[in-house]
């Protein structure tokens, strides 16, 4: 069927059926098709909308463009996805406390991207940690240390990679159906009997607020359950940066501390013993107050860090970063006068940083903040510390500050 076909069809609201996308979706991806001639159904979906049925098409569409990955060889496994924020470190936590509870993960995970931070870039904090490593490896990875984090292959979903990047060139990306697609094309794909989605909405989202959030966690359930696989939608507050510290190495840092030192009063602490409760209680069908108790267990008595450190090992990571000191920051911003802190603007903040650290092709650079929306700091105490090239310091702190609103 023809592009101009379909088109017809969503503008009359008609369905499509799985053989009539997939044969534009093939098209595109191995080229047929180029992006002027794509880009109308991108835009016709974008501004007219779909129904489920459609949805689910255009979804396994993309998810069958390449490797389907068979994971029964692992056992049940779990899968987590983070719709994107800023200082979101979950993941390099919850594998390896996962991992100490018998619950499995292949955490396929990306790079950075606009404001948000790659997972996959984080772990390459630890120096000599191969993130790129084969599917066999990756499969003996989980079997001896209970999971693995490490890029995701090429050949996962390429239609999704095609159709995000055109996406992202015409101002595309913020809407329902074609977020819903990408990243559940993407899961269904990886092949975990258990989905954990984590939807983030606020400021530093894709999802500007609660109710928006719900109609893309609905819509990923939908299309979960159409795939027979056993998902959960979790609703995340991205408001703010979900943890102090931002920038690469600086996120990872953090990941690190919450695993050295348990403080159930982190937000970030928080935000990972939940998902991790919730992974553990669906994998084993236990309730969630038991699951959570055992997952707080193993981040108290260090066995998950101990974990994450045989993780890095096997991977070929050095263990330097565990017991590195925070390097001494470029500057330190104190409060000029009592302030409270009313809001962060989180994805300028996210963008600013990850500006720098591409600009220089660095992961160190970033900043530590001290508090949360809502919390008050005394005239003369630290607003943030600042790690930034010397020539650019005054100019960064200033945008930086820009982003506090207090
Ligand atoms: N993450 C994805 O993988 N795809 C989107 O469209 C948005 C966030
Ligand atoms: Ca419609």
């Amino acid at each position: 069927m023809k592009i101009e076909q379909i088109i017809e069809k969503i503008k009359n609201n008609n369905s499509f059926s799985y053989e009539e996308i997939n044969d534009v979706i093939q098209k595109y991806s191995d080229g047929q098709l180029s992006d002027e001639d794509f880009y109308p159904l991108l835009k016709t979906i974008y501004d007219f909308d779909i129904d489920d049925e459609s949805l689910y098409n255009l979804t396994l569409s993309m998810k069958n463009s390449g490797e389907v990955l068979d994971l029964t060889n692992l056992g049940r496994t779990v899968d987590k996805h983070s719709t994107g924020g800023v200082s979101d470190t979950t993941t390099i936590v919850l594998v390896p406390v996962l991992a100490c509870l018998g619950t499995k993960m292949l955490k396929l995970s990306g790079r950075s991207l606009g404001f948000t931070g790659g997972t996959c870039d984080k772990l390459e904090c630890f120096e000599g940690y191969k993130t790129e490593i084969s599917l066999s490896d990756a499969f003996e990875l989980v079997k001896k240390n209970g999971g693995c984090m490490m890029t995701s292959t090429a050949k996962l979903a390429p239609a999704d990679k095609k159709i995000y990047a055109l996406r992202d060139k015409t101002n595309l990306v913020d809407n329902v159906s074609l977020i819903a697609s990408s990243v559940m094309s993407k899961k269904l794909a990886t092949g975990a009997d258990i989905i954990v989605l984590d939807v983030k909405y606020g400021n530093g989202a894709f999802m500007p607020n609660k109710n928006s959030a719900k109609k893309l966690g609905k819509k990923m359930m939908m299309l979960a359950k159409r795939d027979k696989k056993c998902a959960k939608i979790v609703y995340g507050d991205m408001s703010q940066p979900l943890g102090y510290n931002i920038g690469t190495l600086l996120e990872c840092m953090e990941a690190i501390d919450i695993l050295k030192k348990f403080d159930k009063n982190n937000p970030l602490t928080k935000a990972c013993v939940k998902l991790a409760a919730i992974c553990h209680s669906l994998d084993k069908n236990i309730p969630y107050f038991v699951s959570k108790n055992k997952v707080i267990e193993v981040m108290k008595n260090g066995k998950a860090l101990d974990k994450l450190k045989t993780m890095v090992s096997s991977q070929g990571g050095s263990l330097e970063l565990f017991d590195a000191k925070y390097p001494i920051p470029q500057k330190i911003a104190y409060a000029q006068e009592n302030l409270k802190i009313k809001g962060f603007k989180t994805k300028e903040l996210g963008e600013i940083i990850n500006n720098l650290n591409h600009r220089y092709n660095t992961n160190k650079y970033g900043i530590i903040t001290y508090n949360k929306i809502g919390e008050k700091i005394k005239k003369g105490e630290k607003l943030f510390s600042l790690y930034a090239p010397s020539e650019e310091l005054e100019n960064i702190s200033k945008q930086i500050l820009d982003c506090f609103e207090f």
